[in-house]
């Protein structure tokens, strides 16, 4: 079993025997995070699915103060690693790697990967990542569109957690999120990337129930920002 806890936005805190894992850490800007920077236990690994500072957030700031290992696409790695990170794992999209607290592999996603101020610097292509640790699946599907291989990562993987957006404007809305749930078909989904701007506004209850219309067996979280799942 591991835990994880959502921070807002697509700020998940996954804690396991081995390490604590950030992915995407939107701290600073994030109004939805229930914690401030200076409060994070300590962080053994940052996983960023891709450049927008909603998702590269205060990685580099985390991973220079903790140590910490940063693993994202190799574009993103070299950037990072400009900025003052010592430990990186440049990794890139169907490719995955073994580390001591587990494995993580990096799925497609369908979105851009920029770091926009002060020029638009290009950081590879968006990713989700698919942890195992402590025998247990997570699945955190970054900011990405609907796309039909989600069914080949739901066919592949059985997926104990899923994070899946359902903000809308930038990433899957709600209609489509709940059929890339059906294909992956996790245990537990977690809607997140939502409500933390005006034009990401979202009802996750509306996801929550849609999906219980069309299965019955996946089990929907709807988590307030500090909240956390088992899975
Ligand atoms: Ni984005
Ligand atoms: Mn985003």
């Amino acid at each position: 079993m591991a835990k994880a806890k959502w921070l807002g936005h697509s700020c998940v805190l996954v804690t396991t025997e081995g390490a604590n894992i950030i992915i995407d850490p939107f701290i600073k800007g994030n109004p939805q995070c229930p914690i401030q920077l200076e409060r994070l236990p300590k962080i053994d690994v940052v996983l960023v699915t891709h450049g927008h500072a909603d998702h590269l957030g205060d990685a580099i700031e985390i991973c220079i103060a903790h140590d910490a290992l940063l693993i994202g696409v190799y574009e993103l790695c070299v950037y990072c690693q400009s900025k003052g990170v010592h430990k990186v794992h440049p990794m890139h999209i169907g490719g995955s790697a073994k580390f001591s607290f587990g494995v993580v592999k990096l799925t497609p996603a369908l979105h851009g990967s920029a770091i926009a101020h002060p020029t638009m610097v290009y950081t590879g292509e968006a990713c989700g990542f698919i942890l195992v640790a402590d025998g247990s699946t997570l699945y955190h599907a970054g900011d990405t569109a609907l796309f039909g291989d989600m069914e080949l990562i739901g066919e592949r993987n059985k997926i104990d957690c899923a994070f899946i957006p359902i903000g809308d404007n930038f990433t899957m809305g709600i209609d489509d999120a709940v059929e890339a749930t059906l294909m992956l078909h996790p245990k537990i989904v977690v809607p997140m990337h939502y409500d933390t701007f005006p034009v990401i506004k979202a009802d996750p209850n509306e996801f929550a129930r849609k999906l219980s219309d069309a299965d019955k067996t996946i089990r929907c979280c709807i988590l307030s920002p500090g909240d956390e799942v088992e899975y």
